[in-house]
């Protein structure tokens, strides 16, 4: 055995456990508007976080000291503050970096840790619609964000004459399209198109369908349940498929309908988590990240599904191109990427 080895994994195994009960308190600071209440970035006492916010100064003080101890924030004689970066991080939700909300995901991934033995023990499959509820709206809050700061800037016109044809009025469907974030962010800046955004999940659709009120955009923006096989209407221009086709049981099934609903010179958008081609190249923080939370969710909502082909969260440009390839797809190329994802464009 080698003692210095041992050393560093200990290290490495309580620096993943505080982590983790980091993220609880991350968690606690969100739903309690504590990293708002701090996101000026001004120096404040515990006692005056908590009057502030109408919560307990000494949990407040405790709870403060270990975001100091985790680098979260800086402290000096009794007074904290949440940086600028880490503000952007955990404050502000329209930073293109806003991760706070996103936490919850993981969080039902403990919510569902039973439900994963038995996924585990048998078949494999747990259908989306039967994780913890917060998984649901931390889905939304994690990928939000990027939708926002990222989709319409510069996701789409990455892709070629798409952004001309939203102008000018196009066609659209959002496969796999949960609570309708990306929907509804493309909506509102292309308003002489026209939206569909489909999901086998009755309950997101119906969230969906109230954020569509809220943002002011149901006139031009419909959501109906159905899955990827069997979503009507044809003469799509473009197809979307937003963080969604790795989690499905027949992504070419998917891709093949997608063909036979798409205009000739249509396009499909697939936006997946960023991922290279093999394990060894995605030993890192985002593909860590990914394969945890895939083993938990993505691959299983695809195991719950017919064919079950269990892609995972980590399938890479390589194992997409061949989905749609063999769907019937003549082009496919990576059109942009983030450090979460890939932009891969499909034409016939
Ligand atoms: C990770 S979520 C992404 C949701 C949304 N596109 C977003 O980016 O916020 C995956 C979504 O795919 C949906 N889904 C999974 N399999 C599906 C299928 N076969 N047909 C339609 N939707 C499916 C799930 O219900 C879920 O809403």
């Amino acid at each position: 055995m080698d003692e210095e080895k041992l050393n560093q994994f200990m290290g490495k195994l309580v620096s993943d456990m505080g982590a983790a009960a980091m993220l609880a308190n991350v968690i606690l600071g969100d739903e309690l508007g504590l990293y708002k209440a701090m996101a000026d970035s001004r120096p404040v006492t515990a006692q005056a976080l908590a009057s502030s916010t109408g919560c307990n100064a000494r949990l407040i003080r405790e709870w403060l000291s270990a975001h100091v101890a985790s680098g979260y924030m800086e402290h000096h004689q009794g007074l904290f503050v949440l940086p600028e970066e880490q503000a952007l991080a955990l404050a502000i939700e329209d930073s293109p970096v806003y991760v706070a909300g996103g936490m919850m995901v993981v969080a039902s991934m403990f919510h569902d840790k039973d439900k994963l033995v038995a996924a585990m023990r048998g078949d494999g499959g747990l259908a989306w619609g039967d994780h913890h509820p917060c998984m649901f709206s931390g889905t939304e809050r994690f990928f939000r964000p990027g939708y926002k700061s990222y989709l319409v800037a510069q996701w789409l016109p990455a892709l070629q004459g798409v952004v001309d044809k939203l102008v000018a009025g196009a066609n659209v469907a959002d496969v796999g399209c949960g609570h309708g974030a990306a929907t509804i962010v493309m909506a509102q800046a292309f308003p002489a198109s026209r939206f569909a955004g489909f999901d086998y999940h009755a309950p997101s659709i119906a969230t969906a369908m109230d954020r569509a009120r809220e943002a002011g955009v149901s006139e031009r923006v419909q959501f109906a349940q159905g899955t990827a096989k069997n979503y009507p209407g044809k003469d799509y221009d473009l197809i979307c498929y937003f963080d969604c086709l790795h989690d499905m049981g027949d992504p070419v099934g998917a891709a093949q309908h997608a063909w036979q609903t798409l205009r000739s010179d249509g396009t499909v958008l697939l936006v997946e988590p960023y991922a290279d081609d093999s394990l060894d190249q995605n030993i890192t923080p985002v593909g860590r990240l990914f394969y945890a939370a895939s083993t938990f969710i993505c691959t299983p909502n695809s195991l719950s599904q017919e064919v079950g082909l269990g892609l995972g969260a980590q399938a890479g440009e390589a194992r997409l191109r061949q989905v749609f390839m063999e769907a019937g797809f003549k082009h496919f190329r990576r059109a942009a990427q983030t450090p979460f994802n890939l932009i891969l464009e499909a034409r016939k």
